[in-house]
């Protein structure tokens, strides 16, 4: 391909949103998601790829939002990530803008210490009070919740 590439608007952004099963062993699991989460956003930034990882449990799902050619070649480096298994895309294809535009990666979990300000519940996780997400964001962390909610082998 030797064309120059088309300079990038709101309206190329392809976004791919997936599940899967964490397979770092419990004991290993903060060390390594700090691996992960700091090569990923220095990746990320070079790549123009944004997005949020939501971990939880023994469950991930991501969103990542860039270009197609790049959100794709990141997602077969991703799938055949030993770190986890039974990958599977709940949706993918192009969207208007970037919904996590200021994110390399955000990560966001029920447990832990996410960058979004998002508070632990009983049920989940919604967004803290005062500093929350935007409707957008709230709406595609509501399909990666229910991805994981209905993967999970046991409710
Ligand atoms: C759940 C999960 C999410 C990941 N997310 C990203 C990501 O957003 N960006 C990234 O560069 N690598 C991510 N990785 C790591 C990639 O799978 C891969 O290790 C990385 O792209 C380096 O690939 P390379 O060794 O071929 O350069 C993730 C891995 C896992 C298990």
């Amino acid at each position: 391909m030797s064309s120059p590439a088309p300079t990038p608007g709101p309206e190329s952004t392809f976004r791919l949103i997936y599940r899967s099963r964490n397979k770092i062993p419990e004991e290993q699991r903060k060390a390594e998601l700090g691996r992960l989460f700091s090569a990923a956003r220095s990746s990320n930034k070079q790549q123009h790829i944004t997005g949020a990882l939501l971990v939880q449990g023994d469950w991930f799902a991501q969103v990542l939002e860039g270009d197609e050619v790049a959100v794709s070649a990141l997602f077969a480096d991703i799938e055949i990530d030993p770190r986890h298994e039974d990958v599977s895309v709940i949706e993918s294809g192009r969207a208007g803008p970037r919904v996590f535009a200021r994110w390399a990666m955000a990560r966001v979990s029920a447990d832990g210490q996410p960058d979004i300000p998002l508070i632990a519940h009983e049920d989940g996780i919604s967004p803290a009070a005062g500093r929350g997400t935007t409707p957008d964001q709230e709406a595609i962390l509501a399909i990666m919740r229910e991805a994981i909610r209905t993967g999970a082998p046991t409710r």
